[in-house]
């Protein structure tokens, strides 16, 4: 039987919770391990199946890991490898980075076509034209993707502002001739952890988290010879908010350690704009609500600082118990409803219509069993059986163990009832 969670809703939660390293922090910099001849300590690193994954990849080009608690120590010296075996590839869309962080390291890369997934096709146009406009000469097969040469440098401007490309071109500029100029990137937090990565290996990379990222172009020499490096991960601040709204959507109180509230400003605006109670201070958060919360409006999902498309099925969730009527457009992924099938299962009153989805709030969900599809989607789907009358079963959770480490353990450590089952 695949596993599953069992989840009792209608508990508040409560309690103090400490939020991890980010996810999207620890594949680009796992990645970036690659760049350089080295041995990295990454700290505060999520024990989390997609983590896993690149591990093996890792280890499939030729690097040690070993687990010192929440550290992962990467050995790239023995780095002998160029290409990532299709296997590993289709586990994980993240492998795409090993292009990046491969040519820099070995002039050359063999991936396979990432896999779209059920939130949209997921192409790689703006990877594969970014590294074209570098010099580097991509061969494009069936299902394979080479590449090979060196960065001569020069100023790419992304179509938009994909975080994926935005790493990948960092990492291939590395080495190379000349310097780059990457315009219109990605500003995620997590783009300027990979720099702050970058740069404890020895790299000049500048503009990280600014819409113009600045590579120098190392000589060869550089990436050889062995570095050794201790990193600190950024926190996840797409975990804590998923967590504060399953303390909101109970009416609980939940203080989160480890989050700065500058990385998720707009979804605390949202939380405010729906009367919840939220408390910042120092790298705290304080949330909590006494009665049943109301519609926040509308709701558009952007790239960072907007409202992050990976909290926008958990907040559906929220906003289906919430007072009034919610609508939620997501302009990120084109896929990305597909909790509401098994929301409507619980009770939900959702619409969708392309981009958009118009969430009338009912006052109780009902206890259903339920699948989850992808990683967010089965985390909302987690939420709903916490606001839920009665028992429900998530199946398939292994989505969520991609990006959460032991969910239900959080969970259950803010009093929610939720065993994992199989
Ligand atoms: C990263 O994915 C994150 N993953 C995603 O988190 C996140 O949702 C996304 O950024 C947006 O913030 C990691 O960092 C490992 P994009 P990525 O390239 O890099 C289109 C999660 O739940 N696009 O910014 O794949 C693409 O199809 C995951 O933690 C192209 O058209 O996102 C999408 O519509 C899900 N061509 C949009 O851009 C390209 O070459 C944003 O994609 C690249 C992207």
């Amino acid at each position: 039987m695949l596993e599953c969670y069992e989840i009792e809703g209608g508990i508040p939660l409560r309690g103090e919770y400490r939020v991890r390293g980010a996810k999207n922090s620890a594949l680009p910099i796992l990645a970036a391990t690659v760049c350089r001849s080295g041995i990295y300590e990454i700290y505060d690193c999520p024990r989390i199946e997609d983590v896993f994954a690149m591990e093996e990849i890792l280890k499939a080009l030729g690097a040690k890991t070993k687990w010192e608690r929440d550290c992962i120590v990467v050995d790239s010296r023995g780095i002998s490898e160029s290409a990532v075996p299709r296997e590993l590839m289709s586990e994980m869309r993240s492998s795409v980075f090993l292009m990046g962080s491969l040519l820099a390291r070995c002039d050359e890369a063999t991936i396979f076509r990432p896999g779209g997934c059920n939130i949209g096709k997921r192409p790689i146009d703006i990877h594969i034209s970014g590294l074209e406009q570098l010099g580097f000469e991509v061969y494009l097969e069936e299902e394979k993707i080479s590449c090979k040469g060196r960065s001569h440098g020069g100023k790419i401007t992304l179509p938009y502002p994909s975080v994926g490309a935005t790493e990948n071109l960092m990492m291939a500029a590395l080495c190379g001739s000349g310097d780059t100029i990457i315009e219109n990137c990605a500003v995620e937090p997590e783009i300027e952890d990979l720099q702050g990565f970058l740069r404890t290996c020895g790299f000049q990379v500048y503009g990280g988290g600014t819409n113009t990222i600045f590579v120098k172009g190392a000589k060869g020499s550089v990436l050889t010879t062995p570095r050794q490096v201790m990193y600190f991960l950024l926190e996840d601040r797409i975990e804590a908010a998923t967590y504060m709204m399953a303390v909101l959507g109970t009416r609980g109180r939940g203080v989160f350690r480890n989050i700065r509230a500058e990385f998720i400003s707009d979804v605390l605006n949202v939380f405010e704009r729906m009367n919840a109670n939220v408390r910042t201070y120092e790298s705290n958060i304080e949330v909590w609500a006494t009665d049943r919360l109301k519609s926040p409006g509308i709701v558009v999902t952007q790239p960072y600082p907007g409202f992050p498309t990976d909290c926008q099925p958990q907040l559906m969730t929220l906003a289906s118990v919430s007072r009034g009527l919610t609508t939620i457009r997501e302009e990120v992924f084109e896929s990305r409803f597909t909790h509401k099938n098994d929301l409507l299962n619980m009770g939900a009153d959702i619409e969708t219509c392309g981009k958009n989805a118009i969430i009338k709030g009912v006052p109780k969900l009902q206890g259903r069993e339920v699948t989850a599809l992808d990683l967010r989607g089965g985390a909302a789907l987690v939420l709903a059986g916490l606001f839920a009358e009665g028992k429900t079963t998530v199946k398939d959770t292994f989505h969520i163990r991609r990006g959460y480490e032991d969910f239900e353990k959080g969970i259950k450590s803010l009093g929610g009832i939720i065993e994992k089952k199989g």
